[in-house]
Protein backbone atom coordinates (compact mmCIF):
# COMPACT_ATOMS: atom_id res chain seq x y z
CA UNK A 1 0.00 0.00 0.00
CA UNK A 2 1.39 3.08 -0.97
CA UNK A 3 0.93 6.00 1.87
CA UNK A 4 2.91 8.41 0.91
CA UNK A 5 5.64 10.36 -0.88
CA UNK A 6 8.76 12.08 0.47
CA UNK A 7 11.77 13.94 -0.90
CA UNK A 8 15.04 14.06 -0.47
CA UNK A 9 18.18 16.07 -1.59
CA UNK A 10 21.84 16.45 -0.70
CA UNK A 11 23.55 20.02 -1.09
CA UNK A 12 26.47 21.64 -0.87
CA UNK A 13 29.71 20.19 -0.67
CA UNK A 14 30.10 16.33 -0.75
CA UNK A 15 30.65 14.64 2.35
CA UNK A 16 31.88 10.96 3.47
CA UNK A 17 28.00 9.29 4.79
CA UNK A 18 25.31 11.27 2.18
CA UNK A 19 25.11 7.99 0.39
CA UNK A 20 24.32 6.07 4.20
CA UNK A 21 21.75 8.90 4.95
CA UNK A 22 19.71 8.34 1.66
CA UNK A 23 19.91 4.74 2.17
CA UNK A 24 18.80 4.87 6.08
CA UNK A 25 16.02 7.21 4.61
CA UNK A 26 14.44 4.76 2.09
CA UNK A 27 14.66 1.49 4.16
CA UNK A 28 12.61 3.75 6.84
CA UNK A 29 10.47 5.15 4.55
CA UNK A 30 9.42 1.70 2.96
CA UNK A 31 8.79 0.08 6.34
CA UNK A 32 5.75 2.53 6.68
CA UNK A 33 4.93 1.66 2.95
CA UNK A 34 6.11 5.58 2.34
CA UNK A 35 7.58 6.25 -1.04
CA UNK A 36 11.51 8.30 -1.28
CA UNK A 37 11.66 10.19 -4.58
CA UNK A 38 15.23 11.50 -4.95
CA UNK A 39 15.86 15.20 -6.32
CA UNK A 40 19.02 15.41 -8.17
CA UNK A 41 22.13 17.98 -7.84
CA UNK A 42 20.04 19.67 -4.80
CA UNK A 43 17.61 22.43 -4.81
CA UNK A 44 18.61 22.31 -8.90
CA UNK A 45 16.30 19.20 -9.23
CA UNK A 46 13.60 20.17 -6.97
CA UNK A 47 13.54 23.24 -9.60
CA UNK A 48 14.09 21.41 -12.92
CA UNK A 49 11.88 18.28 -11.77
CA UNK A 50 15.83 16.12 -12.34
CA UNK A 51 14.43 13.51 -9.90
CA UNK A 52 14.60 9.22 -9.58
CA UNK A 53 12.44 6.88 -7.30
CA UNK A 54 14.91 5.78 -4.78
CA UNK A 55 13.95 1.88 -4.37
CA UNK A 56 15.25 -0.73 -2.10
CA UNK A 57 17.37 -2.04 -4.83
CA UNK A 58 18.64 1.61 -5.80
CA UNK A 59 19.83 1.94 -2.84
CA UNK A 60 21.42 -1.69 -1.75
CA UNK A 61 24.98 -1.07 -0.65
CA UNK A 62 25.43 2.47 -0.82
CA UNK A 63 26.37 3.10 2.14
CA UNK A 64 30.05 2.01 1.84
CA UNK A 65 30.53 4.72 -0.92
CA UNK A 66 31.52 8.28 -0.52
CA UNK A 67 30.09 11.34 -2.30
CA UNK A 68 26.25 11.09 -2.73
CA UNK A 69 24.17 9.22 -5.92
CA UNK A 70 22.22 12.37 -5.95
CA UNK A 71 24.62 15.08 -7.07
CA UNK A 72 24.70 18.12 -5.44
CA UNK A 73 25.18 21.60 -5.79
CA UNK A 74 24.42 25.22 -4.14
CA UNK A 75 22.05 26.44 -6.10
CA UNK A 76 19.79 28.63 -4.00
CA UNK A 77 16.23 28.33 -4.95
CA UNK A 78 15.61 32.11 -2.98
CA UNK A 79 18.09 33.90 -6.27
CA UNK A 80 14.91 34.26 -8.05
CA UNK A 81 11.41 34.03 -7.97
CA UNK A 82 11.11 31.88 -11.28
CA UNK A 83 12.95 28.88 -8.96
CA UNK A 84 10.54 29.09 -6.07
CA UNK A 85 7.48 28.88 -8.23
CA UNK A 86 8.97 26.20 -10.11
CA UNK A 87 9.83 24.40 -6.97
CA UNK A 88 5.95 24.74 -6.01
CA UNK A 89 5.38 23.64 -9.29
CA UNK A 90 7.32 20.45 -9.11
CA UNK A 91 6.19 20.06 -5.26
CA UNK A 92 2.45 19.23 -6.45
CA UNK A 93 3.48 17.65 -9.46
CA UNK A 94 5.64 14.62 -7.52
CA UNK A 95 2.80 15.00 -4.79
CA UNK A 96 5.36 15.52 -1.64
CA UNK A 97 4.71 14.79 1.50
CA UNK A 98 7.62 16.37 2.79
CA UNK A 99 11.00 17.10 1.88
CA UNK A 100 14.50 16.13 3.46
CA UNK A 101 17.06 18.17 3.06
CA UNK A 102 21.37 16.97 3.60
CA UNK A 103 23.48 19.62 3.91
CA UNK A 104 25.72 22.14 5.52
CA UNK A 105 24.69 25.83 6.91
CA UNK A 106 24.05 27.02 3.58
CA UNK A 107 21.59 24.11 2.37
CA UNK A 108 20.16 23.92 5.86
CA UNK A 109 19.61 27.92 5.78
CA UNK A 110 17.63 27.40 2.87
CA UNK A 111 15.70 24.80 3.99
CA UNK A 112 14.93 26.66 7.14
CA UNK A 113 13.49 29.26 4.96
CA UNK A 114 11.63 27.14 3.13
CA UNK A 115 9.85 26.08 6.47
CA UNK A 116 9.48 29.71 7.29
CA UNK A 117 8.77 31.52 4.30
CA UNK A 118 7.25 29.34 2.15
CA UNK A 119 5.21 26.83 4.53
CA UNK A 120 7.01 23.38 3.37
CA UNK A 121 6.89 20.31 5.26
CA UNK A 122 10.83 20.72 5.92
CA UNK A 123 13.73 18.11 8.00
CA UNK A 124 16.88 18.82 8.01
CA UNK A 125 20.16 16.58 8.27
CA UNK A 126 23.52 18.00 9.41
CA UNK A 127 26.39 17.47 6.80
CA UNK A 128 29.44 18.89 6.41
CA UNK A 129 33.04 17.64 7.50
CA UNK A 130 34.21 21.01 9.41
CA UNK A 131 31.52 19.94 12.36
CA UNK A 132 30.67 23.66 12.91
CA UNK A 133 26.63 23.11 12.58
CA UNK A 134 25.24 24.36 15.93
CA UNK A 135 23.06 21.55 17.54
CA UNK A 136 24.34 18.77 16.84
CA UNK A 137 27.51 17.33 18.70
CA UNK A 138 28.97 15.91 15.19
CA UNK A 139 27.65 15.96 11.91
CA UNK A 140 28.81 12.94 9.68
CA UNK A 141 31.85 12.84 7.59
CA UNK A 142 33.49 14.79 10.38
CA UNK A 143 35.42 11.36 12.06
CA UNK A 144 36.12 10.30 8.39
CA UNK A 145 38.01 13.80 7.58
CA UNK A 146 39.57 13.36 10.97
CA UNK A 147 40.97 10.06 10.27
CA UNK A 148 42.48 11.10 6.24
CA UNK A 149 43.91 14.18 7.71
CA UNK A 150 45.25 12.28 10.90
CA UNK A 151 46.83 9.27 8.76
CA UNK A 152 48.41 12.15 6.59
CA UNK A 153 49.82 14.02 9.37
CA UNK A 154 51.26 10.91 10.87
CA UNK A 155 53.15 10.03 7.04
CA UNK A 156 54.48 13.66 7.31
CA UNK A 157 56.34 12.57 10.25
CA UNK A 158 58.98 10.81 8.46
CA UNK A 159 59.93 13.35 6.13
CA UNK A 160 59.97 15.95 9.02
CA UNK A 161 62.51 13.68 10.81
CA UNK A 162 64.61 12.50 7.72
CA UNK A 163 65.31 16.15 6.52
CA UNK A 164 65.26 17.91 9.79
CA UNK A 165 62.49 20.16 8.29
CA UNK A 166 59.15 21.89 9.47
CA UNK A 167 56.48 20.29 7.75
CA UNK A 168 53.18 22.28 7.63
CA UNK A 169 50.15 20.83 6.53
CA UNK A 170 47.17 22.98 5.52
CA UNK A 171 43.75 21.19 6.36
CA UNK A 172 40.05 22.02 5.70
CA UNK A 173 37.44 23.36 8.13
CA UNK A 174 36.34 26.83 7.06
CA UNK A 175 35.61 28.68 9.92
CA UNK A 176 36.26 26.06 12.65
CA UNK A 177 39.24 24.64 13.90
CA UNK A 178 37.15 21.39 14.54
CA UNK A 179 39.61 19.00 12.13
CA UNK A 180 42.65 20.53 12.54
CA UNK A 181 42.25 20.43 16.31
CA UNK A 182 40.88 16.57 16.68
CA UNK A 183 43.85 15.51 13.74
CA UNK A 184 46.42 17.23 15.37
CA UNK A 185 46.28 15.54 18.18
CA UNK A 186 45.58 12.24 16.64
CA UNK A 187 48.63 12.85 14.98
CA UNK A 188 50.65 14.02 17.40
CA UNK A 189 51.48 17.81 15.66
CA UNK A 190 54.01 20.01 17.38
CA UNK A 191 51.34 23.36 16.58
CA UNK A 192 48.00 23.13 15.34
CA UNK A 193 46.64 26.87 14.63
CA UNK A 194 42.97 27.54 14.19
CA UNK A 195 40.54 30.25 13.37
CA UNK A 196 39.53 30.39 17.21
CA UNK A 197 42.73 31.68 18.17
CA UNK A 198 44.93 33.96 16.19
CA UNK A 199 48.58 32.57 16.33
CA UNK A 200 51.86 34.33 17.27
CA UNK A 201 54.29 33.11 14.48
CA UNK A 202 56.95 33.93 17.11
CA UNK A 203 55.64 31.56 19.64
CA UNK A 204 55.90 28.95 17.22
CA UNK A 205 60.20 29.90 16.43
CA UNK A 206 61.10 30.05 19.81
CA UNK A 207 58.99 26.69 20.47
CA UNK A 208 61.59 25.73 17.33
CA UNK A 209 64.34 26.91 18.90
CA UNK A 210 63.87 25.03 22.35
CA UNK A 211 63.41 21.85 20.15
CA UNK A 212 66.49 22.33 18.08
CA UNK A 213 67.75 22.36 21.83
CA UNK A 214 66.57 19.07 22.76
CA UNK A 215 68.14 17.73 19.59
CA UNK A 216 64.77 17.65 17.92
CA UNK A 217 64.88 20.04 14.61
CA UNK A 218 62.05 18.70 13.00
CA UNK A 219 58.25 19.92 13.70
CA UNK A 220 54.83 19.35 12.22
CA UNK A 221 52.36 22.35 12.13
CA UNK A 222 48.86 22.09 11.59
CA UNK A 223 47.05 24.92 10.02
CA UNK A 224 43.52 25.26 9.49
CA UNK A 225 42.36 26.71 6.16
CA UNK A 226 41.14 29.79 8.21
CA UNK A 227 43.75 30.43 10.83
CA UNK A 228 45.02 33.91 10.94
CA UNK A 229 48.23 35.34 12.99
CA UNK A 230 47.34 37.60 16.11
CA UNK A 231 47.24 41.61 15.55
CA UNK A 232 50.49 42.16 16.93
CA UNK A 233 52.27 40.08 14.77
CA UNK A 234 50.27 40.13 11.68
CA UNK A 235 53.08 39.25 8.86
CA UNK A 236 50.16 38.99 6.03
CA UNK A 237 49.44 41.71 3.58
CA UNK A 238 46.03 43.21 2.29
CA UNK A 239 46.56 41.44 -0.80
CA UNK A 240 47.57 38.16 0.97
CA UNK A 241 45.04 38.62 3.31
CA UNK A 242 41.82 38.65 -0.03
CA UNK A 243 43.34 35.95 -1.77
CA UNK A 244 43.62 33.11 1.40
CA UNK A 245 39.83 34.18 3.48
CA UNK A 246 37.62 33.78 0.18
CA UNK A 247 34.53 32.98 2.13
CA UNK A 248 33.46 31.07 -0.84
CA UNK A 249 37.40 29.30 -1.04
CA UNK A 250 39.99 29.35 1.71
CA UNK A 251 42.88 28.66 1.63
CA UNK A 252 47.08 29.43 1.33
CA UNK A 253 48.04 30.63 4.63
CA UNK A 254 49.97 26.91 5.27
CA UNK A 255 51.98 28.15 2.50
CA UNK A 256 52.67 31.85 4.14
CA UNK A 257 53.27 30.21 7.70
CA UNK A 258 55.79 27.99 5.98
CA UNK A 259 57.97 30.57 4.34
CA UNK A 260 57.60 32.58 7.51
CA UNK A 261 58.34 29.85 9.65
CA UNK A 262 61.87 29.38 7.51
CA UNK A 263 62.69 33.37 7.23
CA UNK A 264 62.43 33.33 11.07
CA UNK A 265 64.06 30.24 12.46
CA UNK A 266 66.19 29.86 9.50
CA UNK A 267 64.56 25.57 9.49
CA UNK A 268 64.06 24.29 5.93
CA UNK A 269 60.34 23.80 5.99
CA UNK A 270 58.03 22.62 3.50
CA UNK A 271 53.51 22.31 3.04
CA UNK A 272 51.33 19.50 2.02
CA UNK A 273 47.95 21.14 1.48
CA UNK A 274 45.61 18.27 2.03
CA UNK A 275 42.38 19.40 0.35
CA UNK A 276 39.68 17.67 -1.54
CA UNK A 277 41.23 14.14 -0.12
CA UNK A 278 39.83 15.04 3.11
CA UNK A 279 36.16 14.92 1.80
CA UNK A 280 36.26 12.41 -0.78
CA UNK A 281 35.88 8.23 -0.15
CA UNK A 282 34.48 6.08 1.91
CA UNK A 283 32.97 7.11 5.12
CA UNK A 284 34.04 5.54 8.32
CA UNK A 285 32.42 2.96 10.54
CA UNK A 286 31.70 5.80 12.32
CA UNK A 287 29.95 8.24 9.94
CA UNK A 288 27.87 5.17 8.18
CA UNK A 289 26.34 4.90 11.43
CA UNK A 290 25.89 8.36 12.53
CA UNK A 291 24.66 8.80 8.92
CA UNK A 292 22.00 5.62 8.86
CA UNK A 293 20.67 6.65 12.31
CA UNK A 294 20.23 10.30 10.93
CA UNK A 295 18.37 8.66 8.08
CA UNK A 296 16.19 6.90 9.93
CA UNK A 297 15.18 9.39 12.47
CA UNK A 298 14.48 12.09 9.46
CA UNK A 299 11.61 9.80 8.34
CA UNK A 300 10.29 9.08 11.72
CA UNK A 301 10.25 13.32 12.25
CA UNK A 302 8.25 13.21 9.03
CA UNK A 303 5.53 10.67 10.32
CA UNK A 304 5.79 12.69 13.62
CA UNK A 305 5.18 15.90 11.61
CA UNK A 306 8.23 17.58 13.74
CA UNK A 307 8.88 19.65 10.45
CA UNK A 308 10.92 22.49 10.35
CA UNK A 309 13.73 20.50 12.70
CA UNK A 310 16.75 18.84 12.24
CA UNK A 311 18.12 15.36 13.19
CA UNK A 312 21.15 15.73 15.62
CA UNK A 313 23.15 13.66 17.63
CA UNK A 314 22.90 14.81 21.76
CA UNK A 315 25.43 12.24 23.62
CA UNK A 316 24.95 9.05 22.03
CA UNK A 317 21.27 9.87 21.26
CA UNK A 318 20.01 10.81 18.02
CA UNK A 319 17.45 13.74 19.24
CA UNK A 320 15.93 16.89 17.00
CA UNK A 321 16.33 20.14 17.34
CA UNK A 322 14.76 23.38 15.28
CA UNK A 323 16.83 24.19 12.26
CA UNK A 324 16.80 27.67 13.64
CA UNK A 325 19.07 26.83 16.24
CA UNK A 326 21.35 24.96 13.66
CA UNK A 327 21.57 27.94 11.20
CA UNK A 328 22.16 30.59 13.93
CA UNK A 329 26.54 31.16 13.32
CA UNK A 330 28.29 28.05 13.66
CA UNK A 331 30.05 25.65 16.23
CA UNK A 332 32.82 26.66 17.60
CA UNK A 333 36.10 24.35 18.45
CA UNK A 334 35.63 24.54 22.39
CA UNK A 335 38.09 26.00 24.03
CA UNK A 336 39.06 23.42 26.69
CA UNK A 337 39.44 20.72 23.83
CA UNK A 338 42.30 23.63 22.08
CA UNK A 339 43.05 24.12 25.84
CA UNK A 340 43.72 20.19 25.90
CA UNK A 341 45.97 20.44 22.12
CA UNK A 342 48.02 23.50 23.74
CA UNK A 343 49.65 21.19 26.34
CA UNK A 344 51.47 18.92 23.59
CA UNK A 345 52.68 21.98 22.00
CA UNK A 346 56.39 23.09 20.92
O1 LIG B 1 32.37 22.78 3.96
C1 LIG B 1 33.13 21.71 3.49
C2 LIG B 1 34.34 22.22 2.75
O2 LIG B 1 35.06 21.10 2.27
C3 LIG B 1 35.23 23.15 3.55
O3 LIG B 1 36.04 22.47 4.48
C4 LIG B 1 35.96 23.87 2.45
O4 LIG B 1 36.43 25.13 2.84
C5 LIG B 1 34.88 24.02 1.41
O5 LIG B 1 33.95 22.98 1.64
C6 LIG B 1 35.34 23.95 -0.01
O6 LIG B 1 34.25 24.21 -0.83
P1 LIG B 1 34.17 23.92 -2.41
O7 LIG B 1 33.73 22.51 -2.60
O8 LIG B 1 33.11 24.89 -2.89
O9 LIG B 1 35.52 24.20 -2.98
Amino acid sequence: MDTGRIGILTGGGDCPGLNAVIRGVVRRALADDVHVLGFKSGWQGLITGDVEPLTRLSVAGIQFRGGTILGTSRTDPFATAESLAQIRENWRKYGLQALVVVGGNGTLTVAKRMFEEQGYPVIGVPKTIDNDIPGTDFSFGFHTAVQVATDAIERLHTTAESHHRVMVIEVMGRHTGWIAAYAGIAGAADFILVPEVPFRISRITEALANRRGMGRPHSIVVVAEDAKPHDDEDFLTESQKTTIYREERLGGIGHLVAREIERLSGIESRVSVLGYIQRGGSPNAFDRILATRFGVKAVEMVLEGQFGRMAALSGTSIVDVPLTDAVNGYKYLDAEFYRHAEIFFG
